[in-house]
C-alpha cells in the first residue's frame, strides 16, 4: 500500500543525530528539493554538488533558513562537473575530503542526463555525454566512495532517476548505442532507447552494488513526474511530448511535493518496518522489479565490469 510519506515525516527529526547528507544536483529541481527537506528535519551537514556556483551558494542560505534553531547545520557547496571520467573521479575525491573522517551517512544522486535523442553530444571519452551523467556517474560516486572509504556505517546510498524498464538487446560494447544512431532511427525510438539504457544500467549496477558491500544499502526510485525549475518539454520528441504534458497534469508534482518519498526511506524510522527489504521503488514508493536485462546476472557481471573500465578502476 502507498506511503503517506509527508505525514509520516511530521514528526521525524535528525537533530542531535549527526547525519551527514550528501546531494549530487542539489542545485535545482528533484535533488533541491531533497536538500531542502532534510534542511527542515535538522540533518546537520548538507553538501550539495553541481556545476553552477551562484546558484549552489544560493541554496546554501536557502538550507541555512529552513533548518530548525537547534540543529547547528552546517551547509556545503561543491562544484562539480560529472560529464566524463576526470570529472566523476574529482567529484568523488572533493565530495569525500569535504564530507571528513565520519563519512556520509546519505548520499542521494539527483544529477541529470536527459537522453538528447539525435542531439547526442559525446565526452572526452568518446561517451554519450547525458548518459555518462544519468548512467555512469551514479556507479561511479557510489563505486569510488564505497571502496575508498567515503560512507559511514549503514549508509544509504540513493539513486532518483529512471527504475524498472530494459533494453533487452543491450550491448556492453555499445553502450553509447553509436550503432542504434548510425542506423538511422527516429528521433523518439532513439529517445526511448537511451531512456531504457540508463534504466538498464542503473537498476544492474545498483543490484550488483548491494550484492557486492551488503554493509551499505542502494536504492534507486523512479520518480515518476515533477515539474522541477527547468522542465523543458521541448527536449521531448514526437508523441511522448504529449504523454509527458498530460501525464504532468494528471500525476505531475513538484520539487517540494515530491522530496518527502525519498526523505521518508532515508530519514523515517518506520521506513525499516514499511519498506526494510526493498530497495527498488515506484513513484508512490511501491517496492518495484528490476528490468528484465538486469534480472540476468550474467548480464549484470559483464556490465558491472565495463563500467569499472569506463570510471578507470581496472
Ligand atoms: N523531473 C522529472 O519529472 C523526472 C522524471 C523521471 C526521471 N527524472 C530524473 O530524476 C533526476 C533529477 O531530475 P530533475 O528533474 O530534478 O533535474 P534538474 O531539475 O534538471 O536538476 C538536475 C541537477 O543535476 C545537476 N547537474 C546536471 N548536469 C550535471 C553535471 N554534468 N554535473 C553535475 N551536476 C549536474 C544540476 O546542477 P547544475 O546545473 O548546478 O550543474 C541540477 O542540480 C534526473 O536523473 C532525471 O532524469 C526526473
Amino acid at each position: 500500500m502507498a506511503i503517506d510519506a509527508a505525514a509520516a515525516l511530521q514528526n521525524v527529526t535528525l537533530v542531535g543525530q549527526n547525519k551527514t547528507a550528501v546531494v549530487v544536483g542539489g542545485t535545482l529541481g528533484i535533488g533541491g528539493g531533497v536538500a531542502r527537506l532534510l534542511a527542515k528535519l535538522g540533518c546537520s551537514r548538507i553538501i550539495i554538488l553541481g556545476r553552477n556556483e551562484t546558484r549552489g551558494k544560493a541554496m546554501l542560505e536557502v538550507m541555512k533558513n529552513l533548518a530548525p534553531k537547534d540543529s547547528k547545520i552546517v551547509v556545503e557547496f561543491v562544484k562539480g562537473d560529472l560529464s566524463d571520467k576526470k570529472g566523476m573521479r574529482d567529484a568523488a575525491t572533493l565530495i569525500q575530503e569535504t564530507a571528513g573522517d565520519a563519512g556520509i551517512n546519505f548520499l542521494v544522486m539527483t544529477q541529470n542526463g536527459t537522453p538528447a535523442g539525435l542531439d547526442t553530444k559525446y565526452n572526452t571519452e568518446g561517451h554519450d555525454t547525458a548518459f555518462a551523467i544519468q548512467g555512469v556517474s551514479r556507479f561511479a560516486l557510489a563505486y569510488l566512495l564505497t571502496t575508498h572509504g567515503g560512507l559511514a556505517p549503514n549508509a544509504i546510498v540513493m539513486s532518483i532517476a529512471n527504475q524498472g524498464q530494459s533494453m533487452d538487446d543491450l550491448e556492453i560494447e555499445d553502450l553509447s548505442l553509436k550503432k542504434r544512431i548510425a542506423a538511422g532511427p527516429s528521433a523518439t525510438s532513439i529517445f526511448m532507447l537511451q531512456s531504457k539504457r540508463d534504466s538498464t544500467v542503473l537498476d544492474s549496477s545498483f543490484e550488483e552494488l548491494n550484492l557486492h558491500f551488503p554493509q551499505y544499502r542502494y536504492v534507486s526510485i523512479w520518480p515518476g513526474l515533477v515539474k522541477t525549475e527547468e522542465f523543458n518539454l521541448s527536449l521531448v520528441p514526437g508523441f511522448l511530448k504529449f504523454g509527458m504534458w498530460l501525464g504532468l497534469k494528471l500525476i505531475g508534482t513538484t520539487p517540494d511535493g515530491y522530496a518527502s518519498l525519498p526523505v521518508y526511506i532515508l530519514a523515517s524510522p518506520d521506513a525499516e518496518r514499511t519498506h526494510g527489504s526493498s530497495n527498488y521503488f515506484d513513484r508512490l514508493l511501491n517496492p518495484a522489479p528490476l528490468g528484465k536485462w538486469a534480472q540476468d546476472p550474467t548480464n549484470r557481471q559483464a556490465l558491472w565490469g565495463k563500467l569499472k573500465e569506463i570510471i578507470g578502476e581496472t
